[in-house]
């Protein structure tokens, strides 16, 4: 059990941090490791922060300084049983061990998960593997487009769908950003992938009514996050979902929803389980191999029959596809998933949690909304009534959440820097856990709501 303590020693994470600005350009392999929490910065070459981890086991997870902590952002989502959990692993090394690790060849294994993801999944009727989300949410428009041919995709504001040219807008845009005005979040994208792009506020009913009405000749799909979980897990308003279904169902466009985050992890067959509502295409990554890569495409077979091969069909490649090890580690996650009561631990896990968090937040005065469902939720520090989308996310309490995060690192708790990134617990955390949580966060927000913050030097020990 994490030793309980007041500080946090990182110099070591900030030596490797400035050597790895030698060697990777900004020090990281993917811009969400920088954490930009203002109360927890580098000085010297880098603007930012990137904590390096040595090991990860169950529940834990451990620093390059040693510093212990309870795993609440569990990779961005992946980790749904608990790090290296025996069962899956057990088999993993098996694979490796004995039966290599790539074929290039079809197998029985891709059959076996494929049929268990059509019996866990609403929409899921075939499955196609791939290696990321990214990869997914690229392959699933591509089949849009074939299916309907039509070249426009309708995304939402402040929803995130991997990394690829055609979704790379308004994932975080500033705040207030005019609707139909799509930001583009990189540099690098041609400008003409902008004309194939309509931007639209999440949970509102009679502007995407007209938006659609007006463009749909042109608009292929509209992808939708069935719970916002890149900006603090905002739930779909009663009904908005069963409505994106039957607008797509009238104008002949065809919903994905794109179930990267909430697939596996908010219930075995994911949000549209949650919410009974069926999209044409979904697709899934993190939690379905337990934190080994892969991803799926599912949906209508109607549809997903326009992969195929020829004329006229969307194809289909990749060298490290459908392959033995990752499918060895998803296959036996999800047989865990669908057999154990994973979802019920997570869930009384979740509700616990963000009970005494909202009592402890509400003793110091401090006004919160807690936004999402229990196993996969987060804070918002507001007097806001009702949080719905994007811009709802700007609040008056600007820097509380960053100064409470932390005081949890300090005392043990691992959540993201960036509360748009959300909360998730596993089939590891334990009663032990939870209750060591519920006092740090106790603790976190009181001394976070008595203390003036300078900026923080994370090699320099506080008391
Ligand atoms: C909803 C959603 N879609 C797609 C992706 C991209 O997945 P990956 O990082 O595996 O490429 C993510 C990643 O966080 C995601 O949250």
């Amino acid at each position: 059990m994490i030793k309980t303590k007041n500080r946090l020693r990182l110099s070591r994470s900030c030596e490797l941090y400035t050597r790895a600005l030698k060697y990777t350009p900004s020090g990281v392999n993917s811009n969400a490791r920088l954490w930009r929490n203002p109360v927890f910065c580098y000085t010297g070459p880098a603007a930012a922060a990137a904590i390096f981890i040595k090991k990860a086991y169950g529940s834990h997870i451990w620093d390059a300084d040693g510093n212990e902590y309870i795993d609440y952002r569990l990779a961005y989502g992946p980790v749904i049983l608990g790090h290296s959990y025996p069962k899956v692993e057990r088999k993993v090394c098996k694979q490796i061990s004995k039966r290599g690790t790539i074929y290039g060849f079809n197998t029985e294994l891709e059959l076996e998960t494929a049929e268990r993801i059509t019996k866990m999944v609403p929409c899921a009727e075939t499955v196609k593997f791939a290696n990321s989300g990214t990869e997914a949410t690229l392959h699933a428009i591509q089949l849009a487009r074939g299916h309907t041919h039509r070249n426009v995709i309708l995304k939402f504001e402040g929803h995130y769908h991997g990394w690829h040219d055609y979704v790379q807008f308004s994932t975080h845009p500033p705040y207030l950003t005019p609707e139909n005005k799509p930001f583009v979040q990189t540099a690098g994208i041609p400008k003409d992938i902008r004309k194939l792009i309509l931007v639209e506020k999440w949970n509102e009913f009679y502007q995407l009514e007209r938006t659609v009405k007006q463009h749909y000749k042109d608009i292929a799909a509209i992808i939708t996050e069935p719970i916002m979980g890149n900006a603090g897990a905002i739930t779909p308003r009663p009904g908005y979902l069963k409505f994106l279904r039957e607008l797509c169902d009238k104008y002949g466009i065809l919903l994905i929803f794109d179930e990267v985050k909430t697939g596996f992890r908010v219930a075995a067959g994911g949000a549209q389980e949650l919410y009974k509502v069926k999209p044409h295409i979904a697709t899934f990554a993190k939690a379905m191999a337990n934190g080994h890569p892969i991803a799926a495409i599912a949906g209508e077979r109607e549809v997903m029959d326009t992969f195929g091969v020829g004329a006229g069909k969307v194809s289909y490649m990749g060298t490290y596809n459908a392959n033995p090890l990752s499918l060895t580690a998803a296959n036996e996650t999800l047989k865990i998933l669908s057999e154990k009561s994973v979802f019920r631990h997570l869930n009384t896990y979740g509700k616990k949690m963000i009970t005494s968090i909202k009592k402890s937040t509400e003793e110091n005065d401090i006004p919160v909304k807690i936004l999402g469902v229990p196993e996969m939720f987060q804070l918002l520090y507001t007097k806001k009534e009702e949080i719905n989308d994007y811009d709802d996310l700007k609040t008056e309490i600007t820097d509380f959440y960053v100064k409470v995060q932390y005081e949890l690192l300090k005392r043990g708790i691992m959540i993201d820097s960036d509360n748009q990134e959300v909360i998730y617990s596993s089939y590891s955390h334990t009663n032990k856990d939870l209750e060591y949580t519920m006092r740090a966060f106790k603790d976190a927000i009181s001394i976070a709501s008595k203390t003036e913050y300078k900026t923080v030097l994370p090699h320099v020990e506080q008391d």
